[in-house]
């Protein structure tokens, strides 16, 4: 017989509990409990190969650390050179990997893509919201490699789902999207977090029993509102984010959570008519393209993840026309643009309260690298004076709350990327110049210790 309960989970987090309750205790999200009919058939053995599973398992003993043999097993590279590098030199086999994103921003393109251009491997692509027909219609806008066998399967029962397995022993296997899986095993519907957690947990076992790579499409809406990757993030290897502006065409592909490699490296795309492009320059695309230097333009060398970028912000200030000045920033976190606005008001006396301030970050990017603060500053007062800061010249520091300039990371990276794109002088923090002394550039390194000592050498 069928046990049946009810029982309430945390959409945010995943939190079980017994009874309803208005705050979540584990990630303290308030009004996130949904109710769910927990119905388990007795048998726990997972559906693809049924009973199999656990007649193979020897019992576990301990072992000496030095004495475990180091496996460094050969990485499946995709053609995709961005997603290789995200997820630290290619797919790791048996790995189970989460692809997030918000829908319409490109997941099911992306892995598409992968499987269409993957020589001589077998992919099955899983597709459990769109028809065959439309996966194709997909797939002719893209390139495809000869070499490439893809499969499509247009399922959502993860028993269907691993008889198919079984007979094709793919290479790959991408799910589009968890979403819209079920167990059998569970009688909760397709998307709840008892659900995705199931079917997550059969993949899981899955791929490590194989050793067959598995990407996992998963949506998340703006307010997290759908059960899903957030629940699944410690069950998986990796987590990969995709992400972007919408009405840009610009997409970033970020590891939020590696087990094989750096969580910190970042893909960049750009969505075209015939799919995604990778940019393997992004400073390109992340500069306009202009004769000369306007007010209120001011060139950052960031860093996103490992990658050494400059992009260009852009400020404008003008006199607040209702009582109330209006703040908003595109791209950069809009607290920090009001912490550096009030530094700009207490230490300077730049009267900002009066002030209307917009900010935006070119490209449509949404950057969090705290090097952006003093090119986020000087780009204001440039507006503010509408004075224009010299040609060629880019910034790279944190501003603290008095207004002094401090050290970033991988300057050197910086640096030598603002070297090659063509800058002459670049802004650093005087702290750092001493770190810097054995890296040879021709690029005139300027070293600062607060805003003020800046603003001189800018603008006199
Ligand atoms: P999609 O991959 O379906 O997004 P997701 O799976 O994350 O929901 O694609 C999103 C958008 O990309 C869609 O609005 C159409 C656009 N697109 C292109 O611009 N060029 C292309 O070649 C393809 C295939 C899609
Ligand atoms: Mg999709």
């Amino acid at each position: 017989m069928a046990k049946s309960k009810l029982v309430y989970f945390c959409n945010d987090c995943g939190y079980e509990s017994a009874k309803w309750l208005g705050k979540c205790p584990s990630c303290q999200a308030w009004n996130s409990f949904t109710e769910e009919l927990q119905e388990r058939t007795p048998s726990k053995v997972p559906d693809w190969k049924r009973g199999s599973a656990q007649d193979r398992r020897k019992p576990s003993v301990a072992s000496d650390i030095r004495e475990i043999e180091a496996i460094s097993e050969a990485r499946l590279l995709t053609q995709d050179a961005e997603l290789n590098r995200v997820l630290g030199g290619g797919i790791v086999p048996g790995s189970l990997v989460l692809v997030g994103g918000e829908p319409g921003i490109g997941k099911s393109t992306l892995m598409l893509q992968v499987a269409l251009q993957l020589k001589n491997k077998k992919t099955l692509y899983v597709s459990g919201e769109e028809s065959a027909a439309q996966v194709k219609m997909r797939a002719e806008r893209v390139q495809i490699d000869p070499l490439a066998t893809c499969l499509v399967l247009t399922e959502t029962s993860t028993k269907q789902i691993f008889n198919q397995i079984e007979q094709v022993e793919p290479d790959l296997v991408i799910i589009d999207s968890i979403q819209t899986l079920y167990s059998e095993q569970l009688e909760a519907t397709p998307g709840s977090v008892s659900q995705v957690r199931e079917c997550t947990a059969e993949l899981l076992r899955y791929a490590k029993e194989t050793a067959t790579p598995i990407f996992i499409v998963g949506h998340i809406t703006k307010d997290g509102a759908i059960a899903g990757p957030k629940v699944l993030e410690h069950m998986v290897d990796t987590v990969l984010q995709f992400e972007g502006d919408r009405h840009h065409a610009y997409r970033l592909l970020r590891a939020v959570k590696n087990r094989f490699g750096s969580a910190s490296e970042l893909g960049l795309y750009e969505m075209r008519g015939t799919g995604l492009r990778e940019v393997s320059n992004p400073s390109e695309i992340l500069l306009s393209q202009r004769e000369h230097m306007v007010s209120g333009v001011a060139i950052s060398a960031m860093v996103e993840g490992m990658r050494p970028m400059l992009v260009e912000v852009q400020a404008l200030v003008g006199n607040a026309a209702f009582g109330t000045a209006q703040r908003s920033a595109t791209g950069y976190d809009s607290r920090r643009l009001n912490m550096l606005l009030a530094v700009l008001e207490k230490r300077f006396g730049f009267r900002m309260s009066t002030q209307d301030v917009f900010l935006n970050i070119a490209g449509g990017l949404r950057v969090e690298d705290p090097g952006m603060d003093l090119s986020v500053m000087v780009a204001i007062i440039s507006s503010f004076q509408e004075m224009p800061i010299p040609e060629h010249t880019a910034f790279a520091g944190e501003v603290g709350l008095s207004g002094e300039i401090r050290a970033v990371m991988r300057a050197e990276q910086r640096i030598s990327e603002a070297e090659k794109l063509g800058f002459k002088t670049i802004f650093v923090s005087k702290y750092q110049l001493k770190a810097l002394e054995n890296t040879s550039t021709k690029i005139r390194i300027e070293g600062v210790a607060s805003v003020e000592e800046v603003f001189q050498l800018l603008f006199g």
